[in-house]
């Protein structure tokens, strides 16, 4: 499938030019909860972009894109996102705004931005808000959020949870591995869902927990729950994009690769090269004639 909209390219090739689509809401993205509930509502597709094209091509096919802080790493070649700054994310989350019409855009709140208090967490979220378009935040953590929860989502920031494995922690976790192995663990990450889910988090990322957990949470809450390494239960899935594309050698369980892009782009890469040392590139179609 093409992606909904020309390029208008006498401005710029990432200026597109109307849109045909209509973006979806928060409000449709929670009401999704009680229509699956009916048997009438699809899970909620969501990927995560960081760039303007990647958002483009994605758009059409999600409910919801993510400007994830996992571009710390993705993008940035960072050790963990522990590093990613609010100027960071307002860049992406303004590209990702720019490159798509459909989808609800979600914008990660990065580590250090929000956990100080409920006024810094309104802060950071304001001014992503602001200088992106994004229509929703993303924290991380449990009970401990769920203060600034409750206080950006009653002044008009609608905040998407994120519990289980948060990324953001991994020096207190220790590594990536998945959560919730101990009866003590688990309880406590669904406890966490829970207090953030009556904060008023419109939805919550499941993130690498054992697969009962997953389901515990998605049949106790009110809003919809969204898996990464979590179950096929849950309301809805995220991946990575880039790890779902195939850009990556390294393949985490959890991770479906629906191409191999990191094999296309070698090829193609090793194809280019190939012709230029032979001469072959450009050819007669790629040069300026003189005018006669
Ligand atoms: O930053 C990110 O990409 C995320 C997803 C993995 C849920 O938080």
């Amino acid at each position: 499938m093409s992606t909904t909209f020309t390029l208008d390219t006498s401005t710029s090739r990432a200026t597109p030019v109307a849109a045909p689509m209509k973006r979806l809401t928060v409000p449709a993205v929670r009401r999704r909860k009680a229509e699956i509930a009916r048997g009438e509502g699809a899970p909620l597709v969501m990927l995560t972009a960081y760039t303007v094209r990647t958002a483009q091509l994605l758009d059409p096919h999600c409910d919801l894109l993510l400007v994830g802080d996992s571009l710390g790493q993705v993008v940035y070649g960072l050790p963990s996102t522990v590093p990613v700054t609010l100027d960071m994310m307002a860049a992406h989350g303004a590209a990702v705004v720019r490159g798509s019409y459909h989808a609800v855009v979600v914008i990660d709140l990065p580590f250090g931005s929000y956990e100080g208090s409920p006024e810094q967490a309104f802060a950071s979220a304001a001014r992503l808000m602001k200088e992106t378009g994004a229509a929703a935040v993303k924290m991380e953590g449990g009970a401990a959020m769920a203060p600034a929860i409750a206080f950006l989502s009653e002044r008009g920031i609608p905040v998407m949870g994120h519990v289980g494995l948060t990324p953001q922690a991994v020096n207190m976790l220790g590594g990536y591995g998945a959560r919730g192995r101990s009866r003590a663990e688990a309880a406590k990450i669904v406890d966490d869902a829970q207090a953030v889910a009556r904060a008023g988090a419109f939805a919550i990322v499941v993130e690498g927990v054992v697969e009962p957990i997953a389901v515990t949470i998605t049949q106790s809450v009110d809003c919809p729950t969204i898996g990464i390494g979590a179950s096929a239960q849950c309301d809805g899935q995220v991946l990575v994009a880039e790890d779902m594309l195939g850009l990556f050698e390294r393949v985490p369980r959890f991770v479906k690769r629906f191409d191999d892009l990191g094999g296309r782009i070698e090829a193609a890469a090793a194809s280019y090269a190939a012709e230029v040392r032979a001469r072959s590139f450009p050819g007669a179609e790629q040069v300026y004639a003189a005018k006669p």
